[in-house]
């Protein structure tokens, strides 16, 4: 047992520590003194001044003063210090040719509209053409019929209609589709831009110190579910894009990257008629079966 005052710099972590022993739910004492170990390990490492301190604690106030109904400037953090993607990884450690995850941003809407294959997602008349044709297997490549795929994605500008307007008539480059009897979907919209994260709160601040941009590379967004099988949440990538080695989340991994094709003629490879110029987009997403 440590001692019960006259805290130092060596005992004092052991003290804290040795408080909990009441705690009788064990995740919440593993936590917590984990917690404790590494924050002390921390302080100890940096030495931070009082003057330090106090601004670490103003940022952390900042950062959840920035925080409303429709801005998350905590999750930011957690994605530009790369926790999200880690806290990804540790959850969906799937074998095999399952499609790999990415994190799921603060632009996901869970009511978007209901469309049938086909349908164009995009009001906005500006940006290049897009195709998507896509298909939803299991890790035998068999396709999964009425497979849910939730998409959403920036417009040729890199915003999202959440950051242009609020309310369920401004949703736009969202929707939910359900796959065939051969796990295939398909819909129409604009090709997406590259991005800066909301970098106007602490944040922005915090990764302008870091000496780092802010920009996410170009990506469409996917969250795929189907009974008996885990739920995928995941983007595709389009590749040559200049922040795919520098994505300030961390999200980019190979397997997700595709090659945009322009459509040479009106009809795409899936056999839908398509206006001039439309970039097609394909992916094969593989969901693993829950265990
Ligand atoms: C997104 O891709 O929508 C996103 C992800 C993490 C932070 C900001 C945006
Ligand atoms: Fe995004």
């Amino acid at each position: 047992m440590s001692p019960m005052r006259n805290f130092n710099e060596d005992n004092i972590t052991q003290a804290v520590l040795d408080r909990m022993i009441a705690c009788t739910d064990p995740r919440t004492r593993k936590i917590s003194e984990a917690l404790v170990r590494h924050l002390h390990a921390f302080v100890k490492e940096i030495e931070p001044t009082e003057a330090e301190w106090s601004r670490a604690i103003a940022f952390l106030t900042d950062t959840g003063q920035m925080c409303s109904d429709t801005r998350q400037e905590f999750i930011l953090l957690s994605d530009t210090l790369g926790v999200s993607m880690l806290v990804d990884a540790i959850n969906h450690r799937f074998n095999g040719d399952a499609t790999q995850t990415t994190v799921l941003g603060p632009f996901y809407v869970e009511e978007a509209a209901d469309l049938q294959s086909g349908a164009n997602i995009s009001r906005e008349p500006g940006g290049m053409p897009l195709i998507v044709e896509g298909t939803v297997e299991d890790a035998h490549g068999n396709g999964i019929a009425n497979a849910m795929i939730e998409t959403w994605h920036a417009d040729g500008s890199g915003m999202y209609d959440v950051q242009r307007a609020t309310g369920k008539s401004a949703l736009d480059m969202r929707a939910r589709f359900r796959t065939d009897a051969n796990g295939r979907f398909w819909y129409r919209s604009v090709v997406p831009a590259a991005y800066p994260i909301p970098d106007d709160g602490p944040v922005g601040k915090m990764l302008d110190a870091q000496g780092r941009h802010p920009f996410r590379p170009a990506h469409v967004h996917f969250k795929l579910s189907a009974p008996g099988y885990e739920t995928i949440v995941t983007h595709v990538f389009i590749d040559d894009d200049p922040y795919l080695d520098s994505d300030v989340v961390f999200g980019v991994k190979d397997a997700l990257i595709t090659k945009l094709l322009k459509i040479d003629g009106h009809v795409s490879p899936g056999g839908h008629e398509v206006a001039p110029n439309t970039m097609l987009l394909t992916y094969r997403f593989v969901l693993p079966s829950q265990s």
